[in-house]
């Protein structure tokens, strides 16, 4: 737990991380990922809360191994390179040892993270991306028992990113090292973790795989931080959710509550208008409701189509598969993949 001014901004973290494991902690900007891992690494002390490393306690509020003591590798946001030394000389600034083996850990290194011909120069002659790449590989080099990254790969291109992180991971991965990653992006983390711990305003809201997460999120806030969503409003009368979708299910919400129905557009399904009248309701997709298009835009491998809908004038959206672009005005009918709604009860 960890205060400022008073206020508290990580409450209630707990967090695993296991060897030849990636954590990755999700949040919104501000939500306390970097303070949870300033603490972990040792730069920064908890208020309250004990750090263990292997059996070991390192850290409570009173005891405390020093942060170059701890086998932890950093990689933060704001991580600076030793502007009067080499490249060669910034990555092996960790290692002890025979001489010929630091130089050759240390090109080893560059060459994996695509700077093979850079060991001479210096920071102030490389780009900022090639920059985190020494920074990277001056962090792998000592070999961590646990990697602590701080949205280690944010000032990379799209291209570069992609290989740079697979080639970063299969080092770890190597080494048995455990991860924890921090990122505010859930394509980062969907592509790089082995678990996702979601956190939101200095809490931890939801742990666990990808899959998990995202097929079977918390609530309506963890449904959105990964895709655009639907919301559908209902009232549970006669213990169901009467829509204009046909009727849900809402365990555990009493009688005269308000819930959300939650869906993504790629799970909406479009149909055609025959003269006023729509598709027959399936038990798959329930009933279709008729809507007319707002807007249709192509995406690149898939079209979004957003929708006003004739029952309630309600906006909802559909993304289609390649190219779906109907004519504004068009009325269509919409339905929903009923295995596919999240329903939560709605909190005031
Ligand atoms: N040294 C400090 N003194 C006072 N407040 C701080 C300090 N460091 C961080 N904060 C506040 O604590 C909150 C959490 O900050 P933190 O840096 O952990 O967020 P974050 O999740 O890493 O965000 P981002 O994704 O933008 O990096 C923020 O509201 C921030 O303003
Ligand atoms: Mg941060």
């Amino acid at each position: 737990m960890r205060r400022y001014d008073g206020r508290l901004v990580v409450n209630d973290v707990s967090l695993q991380v296991m060897p030849g494991q990636v954590t990755c902690l999700l949040g919104p900007s501000g939500c306390g990922k970097s303070t949870t891992l300033r603490m972990i690494a040792g730069v920064e002390m908890q208020d309250e809360g004990e750090i263990w490393v292997d059996g070991k306690l390192i850290c409570d509020t009173v005891f405390r191994v020093p942060p170059e003591r701890r086998h932890i590798g950093l990689m933060f946001q704001d991580f600076a390179l030793f502007p009067h030394l080499s490249v060669g000389a910034n990555v092996a600034f960790g290692l002890s040892g025979d001489k010929g083996e630091i130089g050759r850990r240390v090109e080893e290194l560059l060459k994996r993270v695509g700077l093979g011909n850079y060991t001479d120069k210096f920071p102030h002659e490389l780009s900022g991306g090639e920059q985190q790449r020494v920074a990277l590989a001056r962090a792998l080099a000592p070999r961590p028992r646990i990697m602590l990254m701080d949205e280690p790969f944010s000032g990379l291109d799209n291209r570069l990113r992609d290989g740079i992180r697979d080639e970063t991971l299969d080092i770890l991965r190597e080494q048995d090292t455990a991860v924890l990653l921090v990122t505010h992006e859930p394509e980062e983390a969907m592509r790089m973790a082995d678990q996702i711990a979601l956190m939101r305003d200095g809490r931890i809201v939801q742990q666990g795989a990808p899959y998990n997460i995202y097929n079977a999120p918390v609530d309506r806030d963890a449904v959105a931080f990964f895709s655009d969503i639907n919301v559908i409003r209902g009232r549970v009368e006669g213990s169901l959710v009467q829509t204009a979708f046909g009727q849900f299910l809402a365990p555990g919400v009493h009688e005269g509550n308000e819930v959300d129905i939650v869906i993504r557009p790629q799970h909406m399904k479009i149909d055609f208008d025959r003269l006023g009248r729509g598709p027959d309701p399936t038990i798959e997709y329930g009933t279709p409701a008729r809507g007319v298009v707002e807007r249709a835009r192509f995406m690149g491998s898939e079209s979004l189509v957003e929708f006003r809908m004739d029952h309630d004038g309600s906006r909802l959206k559909a993304t289609v598969p390649n190219v779906f672009l109907p004519k504004l005005g068009t009325p269509l009918w919409l339905m929903i993949r009923r295995d596919r709604c999240f329903t939560f009860p709605v909190k005031d």
